[in-house]
């Protein structure tokens, strides 16, 4: 079945005028999603999933690659993020660590304060007016979600890093966004067809992890000392956009 599914989605991508290298890559994209619900429902891991489906290795392959560019450095710098951003906040801090159910704000405010990635770039199908700016079908868009999760329209002093900011929705992730009663979903998952298929991947990996972390450190501190330094030997080095390249611990045993 997904062997078919394979080869429909890459005649498509074939008739769009892609290379066949871009076709097997849109494929293997394309099937993220049905084999993301297998491997869940069925409690085993993405890629033990595909290879139970019997599909080879030409769509393995590009699956891997898919899975491993999209949920490397993006969930990792998340969470080394979340407890970057959250340390240097030492009141919020304390009310996190003291109730682990908030790790979920944690995890939402510190995306949209720090968007691992910068935006995505589309074609627009059809003529549209944007803010009185004529755009004719066809032209090169860029989506912006850094910009768009600092809109000061939508979000309140919006360079504040704010766990329990109230106008954040921190609940399921829709692939339309959530706008309702002053509350606003962020973009860093993107909108639409297109929406992060690793998203709630990444939350369950970013949340779980940090409430088990914190049982076992007590007292977390940053060693910024320690952690490694951009080119002008003062700024943290970067990983990606926005999150610190790693994250230098020191903490009581519990
Ligand atoms: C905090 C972690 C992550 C962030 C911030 C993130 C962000 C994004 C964004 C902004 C997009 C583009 C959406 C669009 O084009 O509209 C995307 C697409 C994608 N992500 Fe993630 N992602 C994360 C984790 C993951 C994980 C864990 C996986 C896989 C297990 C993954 C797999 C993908 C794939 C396959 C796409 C392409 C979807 C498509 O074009 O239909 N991502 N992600």
């Amino acid at each position: 079945m997904i062997g078919i599914l394979f080869v429909t989605y890459y005649n498509q991508a074939k008739r769009h005028g892609g290379t066949p290298m871009e076709a097997t890559f849109r494929a293997a994209t394309t099937l993220m999603r049905p084999l993301l619900m297998m491997s869940l429902s069925a409690g085993i891991g993405l890629l033990p999933a595909a290879v139970s489906t019997g599909i080879g290795s030409e769509v393995q392959r590009p699956l891997a690659t898919v899975v491993v560019g999209g949920g490397g450095e993006t969930t990792r710098g998340a969470i080394l993020n979340m407890w970057y951003l959250l340390l240097q906040h030492p009141d919020q801090a304390g009310r996190v660590l003291a109730d682990e159910s908030l790790w979920d704000m944690v995890f939402h405010e510190t995306l949209r304060h720090s968007t691992p990635i910068g935006g995505q770039p589309r074609h627009n199908s059809f003529d549209i007016v944007m803010h009185g700016q004529h755009v004719p079908a066809g032209s090169l868009m860029n989506m912006v979600d850094v910009s768009a999760n600092h809109d000061e329209r939508i979000f309140k002093d919006p360079e504040t890093f704010d766990v329990f900011r109230p106008d954040l929705y921190s609940g399921k992730l829709l692939r339309s966004g959530y706008s309702n009663q002053g509350r606003h979903s962020h973009m860093a998952f993107g909108v639409g067809p297109h929406l992060c298929p690793g998203a709630w991947i990444a939350h369950q990996e970013a949340t779980i992890g940090s409430r088990v972390l914190s049982r076992r450190m007590k007292n977390p501190r940053i060693r910024v000392d320690m952690m490694p330094k951009d080119i002008d030997g003062v700024s943290l080095a970067p990983l990606g956009l926005a999150s610190v390249r790693e994250l230098w611990l020191e903490y009581d045993l519990a």
